[in-house]
């Protein structure tokens, strides 16, 4: 899916630029984004709104997938909002360039600051629990009324790992659907809250279309209580959640499809209820940005267990790409420099970090490579650098963005010196002499 091609020397090229030209350049672990294939993504998103949903829809980034203000500044010049859950996050949105207007606030444990924050810059914040509400009471005032939208847990269900999966009804986030009424009016008794939305998400790498349909249906009965209790809601927020495809197997719907289907699906119900048509807003994160991304890497060590298993070892792993150990996520690389050599041998990728479940990819088809190779991982724009650790007091890799022919630095390497500068040592442990 990355915009990826082979030139006349048999090397892999992104973005115009040969991926082992910019492992040597920059160093690896490199993390790579091409910024055609965001373009392509954001472009797919809002020509399939406009065209299944016309004119009423604004979506939003999951910035949770990848938060840079290089990306920021990509997406919102193509039209998108974004979705922030921290006032990292936030802070980010707004100097890379999102309109406060079109940033969303979430979170189930929002500080006070976290809140001054959000109100004082006017976005809308997305009321997740009564704690949230409680805080606000601090800040928001008659005359500035809070911008407001409402998450409540949808009680759906859909087959993604266990730890991404947030609609059902034993989930952290958002009001309990039981209490959806009560809290309705409750909130139009407040002066300072003007809740002009509706939010909720079920999950993530979602591959059915079913869950978001009956979303739209759950979501249309909870628009029409909140307009028969007088809230002036004009926004139905549907969340993220389309997967894409790591891996052969995966066959998740087209971003098309999936924009077309929840149109069709949220258009329906509400002409079932006699809803006048709310802006629709989504927030995918991983089906915008995963794909144009990749992670390069140079192959060191090698461990062959007789009969077993032959180990790879790469120049990063779990610090960079948390994903395998903790969804057990499959993902597809190849060698950059070898990407068309059929000579298969089947190997594991592993990582440099001190466990032994620090493996990228297990069992995995490459073509025979040695020591001081690159490998391009692919599918890692999203939650990948965001969920990146200095584990083993490993550096962040840098991140450059390549198109047409070029490449730049959108965040530089760490250093190891970096991570000492966080560390205080009080004197009394330093020696006398
Ligand atoms: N909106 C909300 C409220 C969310 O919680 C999420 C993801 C999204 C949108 C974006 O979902 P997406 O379109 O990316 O599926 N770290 C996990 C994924 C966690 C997703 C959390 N919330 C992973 O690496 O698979």
């Amino acid at each position: 899916p990355i915009s990826s091609e082979i030139n006349e020397s048999k090397k892999l090229v992104v973005g115009g630029c040969q991926l082992s030209e910019l492992a040597k350049k920059y160093g690896t672990p490199l993390y790579v984004l091409d910024e055609l294939s965001l373009r392509t993504a954001c472009k797919t998103y809002i020509s399939s709104l406009n065209k299944h949903y016309p004119g009423k829809s604004l979506p939003l980034f999951a910035s949770k997938a990848n938060s840079s203000l290089a990306i920021c500044a990509v997406i919102s010049s193509e039209g998108f909002g974004l979705d922030a859950v921290s006032e990292g996050e936030l802070l980010t949105a707004i100097n890379g360039g999102v309109k406060e207007k079109d940033i969303v606030f979430h979170g189930n444990n929002k500080s006070q600051d976290e809140l001054n924050f959000a109100y004082s810059n006017n976005v809308t914040i997305v009321l997740d629990n009564y704690h949230d509400i409680e805080l606000l009471k601090n800040i928001a005032s008659d005359n500035k009324p809070a911008k407001l939208m409402l998450r409540f847990t949808p009680g759906i269900e859909c087959h993604t790992h266990e730890y991404i999966r947030t609609g059902h009804l034993d989930s952290k986030f958002g009001f309990d659907p039981d209490e959806l009424k009560s809290i309705l009016e409750e909130l139009k008794t407040y002066k300072w809250a003007n809740l002009t939305g509706l939010h909720a998400h079920i999950g993530s790498q979602i591959f059915e279309v079913q869950p978001h349909i009956d979303l739209a249906g759950v979501m249309a009965d909870a628009l029409k209580l909140a307009k028969e209790i007088g809230h002036p809601v004009v926004d139905l927020n549907l969340g993220g959640g389309l997967g894409i495809k790591y891996v052969q197997e995966d066959n998740p719907p087209s971003i098309e499809k999936w924009v077309e289907i929840i149109s069709k699906a949220v258009v329906n119900a509400c002409r079932e209820r006699n809803l006048d048509l709310p802006r629709l807003m989504c927030e995918p994160g991983r089906s915008l940005v995963a794909n144009s991304g990749l992670t390069i890497y140079k192959i060191g060590a090698k461990k062959v267990v007789p009969g077993v298993r032959t180990y790879l070892s790469v120049d990063g792993g779990m610090s960079d790409n948390p994903r395998p150990i903790t969804y057990q996520s499959l993902y597809s690389a190849c060698l950059v420099d070898k990407p068309m050599n059929t000579n298969f041998e089947k190997v594991t990728i592993a990582g440099k970090h001190c466990e032994s479940g620090d493996v990228l990819l297990k069992d995995f088809l490459l073509p025979s490579c040695e020591s001081g190779d690159f490998l391009a991982v692919f599918g890692t724009g999203a939650y990948n650098y965001s969920m990146s650790s200095n584990y083993n007091r490993i550096p962040r890799p840098a991140t450059i963005i390549v198109g047409k022919g070029l490449a730049e630095l959108t965040q530089r390497r760490e250093l190891p010196e970096d991570l000492l500068q966080l560390d205080v040592l009080p004197d009394r442990f330093i020696p006398k002499n």
